[in-house]
C-alpha cells in the first residue's frame, strides 16, 4: 500500500450497482483513458424492468472480460494501476457484490489500495471529468446545485465543496427515471423507458394531454407517483388509437416530468444563491431537460454543466473519478468493505 495517489495516478473504476457492467481507466481523476459499458437492456426488456438475480448473474459472467477490455482500450496493464475504485452502494446487493469482490481481488493480488465509492457521488462527479479531448462540463465553482435524476434516485444536492453535499430535496415515491420507465411500459414503448419516451415525444405535442405538475408546498421534495397514476387513468378512459396519440401522451408526460424537476431546481438555485447548475444521472441525458436547465442558468446568469450523455447513465469512469478524489482526501479503504442497498450521500469533507 505504499504507492502515492498522485495527479498522474491510474485508477481502475468498477461499476455494477444495477444492470450495467462497467470498467474504466481514468488518469488523475479527470482524464478518461477508457470507459467500457456492457448494458443488459436486452435481458431485462422482456420483464419491463431490472430482474436482480438475472443482473447479478450476468455481471459475474462478464466482469473479467469488461475489465480486461477497459485495460486494453486504455493501453494500460494491470500492474500499472495505482488504485481500484468500486461502487459499494446504493444498488442491488447481488450486483454490487460482484463488482466489489472483483475490485477486492484486483487490489489484494496487486497490492494496491482500494476505495469504495457512493454511486450517487459518482454521478455528481461525472460533471468534473471529461470525455477524451474535451474539458469537463462543470467548473470548480461553489455552491454548485446538482439535480441528480436516475432510475433509482431523484435529489437536489447543494455542493459546497468536493465531498460536501447537502440534500435539499428527494423524491417521496418514484424516481424521475422510474416514472419514465413506468410510463413507457403503460404506453408499450419498451425498456429502458426514458430514451423510448424521449424518442416518441419528438413527434408529439407536449401540450396535447393535460397532466398534473406535482408540488409539495414548502419543500424541495418531489413526487412522481401521482403523475404516473394520472397517465394510467387517462389511458383507461381514452386508450390511444394512433401512433400520433401515443406520441402526444409521451410528449405530455415528458413535459410534466421535466417541468416538475425544473420548478424545484430553479427555486432552490435562487434561495441558495447557486453559482453553477449541473445535472447527473440517466435522466440528465434527456435533451428537453438539458435545454430547460440551460434556460434557467441563462436567466440566473450562472454557468451550467451536464455530462456527455454516455457519462450520465451508469458508467465506471465516474466511479474512478469519485474514487480518486475520495482517496486523495481520506486515503483508501480497508479490504473488508461491505455493500449497501441504500447509502446516503453524507459529507466526508468537513468544512
Ligand atoms: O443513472 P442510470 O443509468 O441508472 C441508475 O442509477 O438508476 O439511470 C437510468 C434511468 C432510467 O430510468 C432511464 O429510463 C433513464 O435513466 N434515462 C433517460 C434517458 N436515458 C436514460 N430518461 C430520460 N431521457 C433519456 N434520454
Ligand atoms: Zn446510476
Amino acid at each position: 500500500m505504499s504507492r502515492q495517489i498522485g495527479t498522474e495516478a491510474l485508477v481502475l473504476g468498477i461499476e455494477t450497482s444495477c444492470d450495467e457492467t462497467s470498467a474504466a481507466v481514468v488518469r488523475g481523476g479527470q482524464q478518461i483513458l477508457s470507459n467500457v459499458v456492457a448494458t443488459q437492456d436486452d435481458l431485462h426488456a422482456v420483464f419491463g424492468g431490472v430482474v436482480p438475480e438475472i443482473a447479478s448473474r450476468r455481471h459475474t459472467e462478464v466482469i473479467t472480460l469488461i475489465t480486461h477490455k477497459a485495460l486494453h482500450q486504455a493501453r494500460v496493464s494491470l500492474t500499472e494501476i495505482d488504485l481500484v475504485a468500486v461502487t459499494q452502494g446504493p444498488g442491488l446487493i447481488g450486483s454490487l457484490l460482484v463488482g466489489v469482490s472483483a475490485a477486492k481481488g484486483y487490489a489484494a493480488t496487486l497490492g494496491i489500495p482500494l476505495v469504495g465509492v457512493n454511486h450517487l457521488e459518482a454521478h455528481v462527479m461525472s460533471n468534473f471529468i471529461a470525455p477524451p479531448g474535451q474539458p469537463p462540463s462543470a467548473q470548480q465553482l461553489f455552491p454548485t446545485l446538482c439535480l441528480l435524476a436516475s432510475g433509482g434516485h431523484t435529489s437536489l444536492i447543494l455542493m459546497r465543496q468536493f465531498g460536501h453535499y447537502q440534500s435539499l430535496g428527494e423524491t417521496r415515491d418514484d424516481a424521475a427515471g422510474e416514472a419514465l420507465d413506468k410510463a413507457a411500459r403503460l404506453l408499450e414503448l419498451g425498456y429502458p423507458g426514458g430514451p423510448a419516451i424521449e424518442k416518441a415525444a419528438a413527434q408529439g405535442d407536449p401540450h396535447a394531454v393535460p397532466l398534473p405538475r406535482p408540488r409539495i408546498e414548502g419543500s424541495y421534495d418531489f413526487s412522481f407517483a401521482g403523475l404516473k397514476t394520472a397517465l394510467a387513468r387517462r389511458l383507461q378512459e381514452r386508450p390511444p388509437k394512433t401512433v400520433q396519440q401515443v406520441a402526444d401522451l409521451a410528449a405530455s408526460f415528458q413535459q410534466a416530468v421535466v417541468e416538475t424537476l425544473i420548478h424545484n431546481l430553479q427555486a432552490a438555485a435562487q434561495e441558495y444563491q447557486a453559482k453553477q447548475l449541473i445535472m447527473a444521472g440517466g435522466v440528465a441525458a434527456n435533451q428537453l431537460l438539458r435545454r430547460k436547465l440551460a434556460e434557467v442558468a441563462q436567466l440566473q446568469e450562472i454557468p451550467v454543466g451536464f455530462p456527455a450523455p454516455d457519462l450520465c447513465t451508469d458508467n465506471a469512469a465516474m466511479v474512478a473519478a469519485a474514487g480518486y478524489f475520495h482517496a486523495q482526501r481520506q486515503g483508501p479503504c480497508s479490504l473488508d468493505i461491505d455493500v449497501f442497498s441504500s447509502l446516503p450521500l453524507v459529507p466526508y469533507g468537513q468544512l
